[in-house]
């Protein structure tokens, strides 16, 4: 009985409710953020993952600039059906450079985030160029002009500037290589294959566009695609024990 009268107070007291409500939403609160002031990061650190080279930048910036995130999300959700289609579910981790990430929501078209080695160069070609060459019930539109697209990379060097200021690790030495970095993945061409290699870890380099004599905006699009999802080795990756979607 008493306990009902004190609750009539606080129901006809708009005041003393509002008080109320605020010190229990505060504890509620504290509980959750406090511990993640102690946490020196939130991200499992991972083997392999690695900051993208200038020209998957530059590709992912295609990405971006061509709205594909409206219709692709890049992140496989930790259950069966999803990981059955697509693969290991994503780490943190595989994002940690990516700024804006891009895990979305929208999956008019599949997941991309494992997409990295599942089709060839020539597939991804025909596919971006008009995508029912090769599904034919597809309505994923055509991107033709990219074939015929020179890639600007003047300005890479800025590009990983700036995500160095963001954190992301790029170093003097990969910002100074950039451009050379850039011609080197889609040409083959000249020198230094090994220390690119050195500099960015299990990086693929060749003429991805199938047009030996120019680097094309379809050079950088596929090279960011062919890389998608493939720098984490599932067969040797140990969930640490902080990890238990599973
Ligand atoms: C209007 C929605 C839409 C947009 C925008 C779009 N896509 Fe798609 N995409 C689809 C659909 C639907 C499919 C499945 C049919 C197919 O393979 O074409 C698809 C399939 C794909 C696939 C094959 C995936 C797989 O696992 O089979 C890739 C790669 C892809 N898209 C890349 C891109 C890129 C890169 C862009 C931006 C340049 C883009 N898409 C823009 C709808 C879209």
């Amino acid at each position: 009985m008493s306990v009902m009268n004190h609750h009539g107070k606080v129901e006809k007291n708009s005041i003393l409710l509002t008080v109320l409500v605020l010190i229990v939403v505060s504890i509620g609160g504290i509980v959750e953020l406090a511990p993640l002031f102690y946490l020196e990061s939130t991200i499992e650190k991972v083997t392999g993952v690695r900051p993208y080279t200038p020209l998957e930048l530059a590709g992912r910036n295609i990405y971006i600039r061509e709205g594909c995130y409206n219709c692709h999300s890049q992140m496989v959700r930790p259950f069966r059906d999803e990981n059955e289609r697509y693969g290991h579910y994503s780490l943190a981790a595989e994002s940690m450079y990516d700024r804006p990430f891009q895990w979305g929501s929208k999956r008019t078209g599949p997941d991309l985030a494992r997409v990295g080695g599942r089709y060839s160069d020539e597939w991804h070609r025909a596919h971006t160029i008009n995508p029912r060459s090769v599904v034919p019930e597809s309505i994923m539109p055509g991107y033709p002009f990219l074939a015929r697209t020179e890639l600007k990379f003047d300005d890479i060097a800025q590009h990983l500037q700036a995500n160095a200021t963001l954190g992301v690790p790029y170093d003097e030495a990969m910002i100074a290589a950039a451009r050379a970095d850039v011609r080197l993945q889609a040409t083959v061409d000249g020198d230094g294959l090994e220390d690119f290699q050195a500099r960015y870890p299990k990086a693929q380099a060749r003429d991805f566009d199938g047009d030996p004599n120019r680097i094309t905006e379809l050079d950088a699009l596929i090279a960011y695609l062919q890389m998608l999802g493939t720098l984490v080795d599932f067969r040797v990756y140990q969930p640490t024990a902080g990890d238990n979607a599973r």
